[in-house]
């Protein structure tokens, strides 16, 4: 077993709200997400296991979505969108600046392991472009000197201290059930978190 009691406790929960089991498996990814960081290959193996399905049905799953991640990924996640809006409105620079302030290649993780930084498609949020989003919290639309307070705030920058892990925090979210925990959420609570 690579999941914990605690999470194989609310994945049976999961199993047993819904009328298919494959509606369980997005929800239990992100909590195998939650825990180990990204969608291990033995967490997904697991997940099918226990919702009776086979290993394919839950990578299709996970290979779907984005924000489910089937790579190891640093302890905060920064997706800048160079879509269409963002484009015309500079993404394309603030992507290179950004990935020269955390010395990360695109596509990449900090040498550190703070962050990773990825270039994305549309995010959904044009009316803010250009726009990042960090453990999928949006900001925008951001200036370079936005960018600059945005890092810093996020602890972001390479040497800022030690940093939550922004990815496990945000995916217990994500998951639906972060209300079985005592801690306040990241992603849907406090209206939007620092969006800008
Ligand atoms: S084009 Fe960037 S959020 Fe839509």
């Amino acid at each position: 077993m690579t999941l914990s009691e605690a999470a194989r406790a609310k994945i049976a929960l999961l199993k047993s709200r819904y009328p298919e089991r494959k509606s369980a498996v997005a929800p239990s990814l992100y909590l195998l997400q939650a825990e180990k960081g990204y969608c291990t290959p033995e967490g997904m193996e697991e997940i099918a296991e226990m919702l009776d399905l086979v290993p394919a049905d839950v990578l299709a799953t996970a290979s779907f979505y984005t924000m489910l991640y089937k790579e190891p990924v640093g302890r905060k996640v920064v997706d800048v969108c160079t879509n269409l809006a963002c484009m015309v409105n500079g993404s394309d620079a603030l992507l290179d600046y950004i990935s020269q302030k955390l010395n990360t290649p695109v596509n990449g993780v900090s040498p550190d392991g703070r962050c990773t930084l990825h270039h994305v498609e549309c995010l959904g949020y044009c009316d803010r472009a250009p726009m990042v989003q960090i453990d999928f919290r949006a900001f925008g639309p951001l200036t370079f000197a936005d960018v600059d307070e945005l890092l810093a705030a996020e602890k972001l920058l390479p040497d800022s201290g030690p940093v939550e892990n922004g990815v496990e925090e945000s995916s217990l979210d994500l998951s639906g059930l972060s209300h079985l925990t005592d801690r306040k959420p990241l992603v849907n609570g406090n209206g939007g978190g620092h969006e800008r």
